[in-house]
């Protein structure tokens, strides 16, 4: 049995949590848009054809923010291509994902569908081939009452109210090559510059998010930043972070140390956003938006193959595309991930877990079938659902394993909240021991537990292996059950947590 011994205190706190941090992402990619969550016909659609046994999944997950239409997708997309009557709407080749787009769903759809689902929208414009123009002629058309010749469609499309967006993504990887319309630093933070400059004179409460790097491996990483800041630091609010995980050739001790990587991605984009702030003797702090990121096999799964056939393949509506199935090993990574979103709270104030339906997602539908939780829905719906008031500092004294990629690593990680108004702590700890459980001792400095109201963990079912995942026949495979055993008295928390496990622990207490 390993160890760890962890202390908080309720006055140290990180800050208020973001709710926007349990954030999705829905993209015109495969099946999440189509058969995923707008499918006319489908016995469970409703008479706009969204699938209303999806959304009743989307509302357990909690997800509170959804970015939208893409992706690389929206690097090539025209947003005028998807309003108006559908029987006009233009069938339009996709480049990003060599796939035919129907428009059959469009913007007006997506602000309907959100209404339904109870989520803000984050939404991305295209500043791959198009610029600032369409930017600003988008927030007219979305925010402006009335009166002027996009609000004015607007109205005629059906929407007299004005949709109300706040939160604007100014493109999206565009230092990747693969995008297209792939820039420089200087040519995209210029854009980005004029762009945000212009959709903010149309509406000045607007929030805007500037593309930072793809991934922490991009050879322009740090350099991207700060060069795309130094042209836009007046104009946007935040910068975003996009990473994906997953285990490489079975070396799954780094996989599971991959919140590691998220924590340095995450403190050097903090690090690069202030050095420009202090140079261009900037007032605001820029924060972060991880705007994309999960658990996402790019090589050695089956996905793999649909990636490689769609774009080899024929053009066609909707192809099966990187739809991974996660496994118990990929929920304790993705609960790890979310820790480390939680702990840097104080400075990453949006999080998108990509994606939302079928497309490396939470959630799997299948076509005029039913749809089901994945093992990576537990940890985020009770994080979302529980994680809410004050983010606490931890000190965290726990045995190590080692790994290639990172070296020695924690075996036990953890994040924690303390709900005032409720008076309840929540505490969500992943084991990373694939053999051992781990003995966990904390000290709730400034507290007095009165009981336990929720204890639950995520573990490798009976006859499992670290491999189990849910399916279509068993849904409810790889779930959160009881977990026993848990002492909370006074300011002291005790519990065991199985091997390759994670869990959650919600507290009742009282100011010690
Ligand atoms: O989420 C899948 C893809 O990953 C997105 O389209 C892109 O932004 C990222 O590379």
């Amino acid at each position: 049995m390993s160890r760890a011994r962890i202390t908080l205190d309720r006055d140290f706190t990180v800050g208020e949590v973001p709710r926007r941090l349990f954030g999705s992402f829905v993209e015109h990619m495969g099946r999440c848009v189509y058969t995923g969550i707008y499918e006319p016909g489908h016995p469970e659609a409703d008479e706009n054809g969204f699938r209303q046994d999806v959304l009743k999944l989307v509302k357990e997950l909690g997800a509170t923010v959804i970015r939208y239409p893409g992706g690389n997708f929206v690097s090539g997309y025209n947003w005028e291509d998807g309003i108006g009557p559908r029987e006009n709407r233009p069938r339009r080749l996709d480049g990003a994902w060599h796939t035919v787009e129907t428009n059959a769903f469009g913007l007006h759809e997506f602000v309907d569908w959100s209404r339904q689902a109870g989520t803000e929208i984050m939404e991305a414009i295209n500043l791959g081939t198009k610029g600032v123009e369409e930017a600003r002629a988008i927030v007219e058309y979305s925010n402006h009452p009335g009166g002027t010749y996009w609000s004015d469609l607007r109205v005629k499309n059906g929407h007299k109210d004005p949709f109300d967006i706040k939160l604007w993504c100014l493109g999206n990887e565009m230092d990747g090559p693969w995008q297209i319309g792939h820039k420089t630093a200087d040519e995209y933070g210029r854009l980005a510059q004029e762009a945000a400059k212009a959709m903010r004179y149309v509406d000045p409460s607007i929030e805007l998010v500037a593309c930072g790097s793809s991934k922490s491996a991009m050879p322009t990483f740090g350099e991207w930043e700060q060069t795309v800041l130094t042209h836009t630091y007046d104009e946007v609010d935040y910068v975003s972070l996009h990473a994906y995980y997953f285990e490489e050739e079975g070396d799954v001790g780094s996989f599971l140390a991959s919140a590691v990587d998220t924590d340095f991605f995450i403190e050097s984009v903090i690090a690069t956003a202030d050095a420009v702030r202090a140079k261009g003797k900037h007032k605001k702090h820029i924060n972060l938006s991880f705007d994309e990121w999960n658990v996402w096999y790019q090589r050695g799964r089956d996905t793999e193959d649909q990636l490689r056939n769609i774009v080899k393949g024929p053009w066609r509506e909707h192809p099966r595309v990187i739809e991974d199935h996660y496994n118990v090993t990929d929920a304790v990574v993705v609960g790890t991930l979310l820790n480390s979103l939680l702990r840097h709270g104080d400075r990453v104030k949006i999080a998108n877990q990509a994606q939302l339906v079928n497309v490396i997602a939470p959630i799997l539908s299948e076509e005029n079938g039913p749809a089901w939780k994945q093992t990576i829905f537990h940890p985020f719906a009770r994080m979302a659902e529980l994680a809410k008031g004050q983010i606490l500092r931890l000190s965290v004294d726990s045995d190590k394993y080692s790994n290639d990629r990172f070296g020695d690593t924690d075996l036990v990680d953890v994040s924690a909240t303390w709900n005032e108004e409720t008076g309840r702590v929540a505490l969500f700890f992943a084991n990373r021991g694939l053999e051992e459980a781990a003995d966990v001792e904390t000290a709730l400095r400034g507290f007095d537990a009165r009981q336990v109201v929720r204890a639950e963990v995520l573990e490798i079912p009976d006859g499992g292996d670290r491999f189990s995942i849910n399916s279509q026949d068993q849904p409810g495979r790889v779930a959160l059950k009881p977990l026993e055993g848990v002492k909370a008295t006074g300011s002291e928390l005790r519990l065991t947590l199985p091997a390759l496990s994670w869990a959650v622990v919600e507290l009742e207490v009282a100011k010690a």
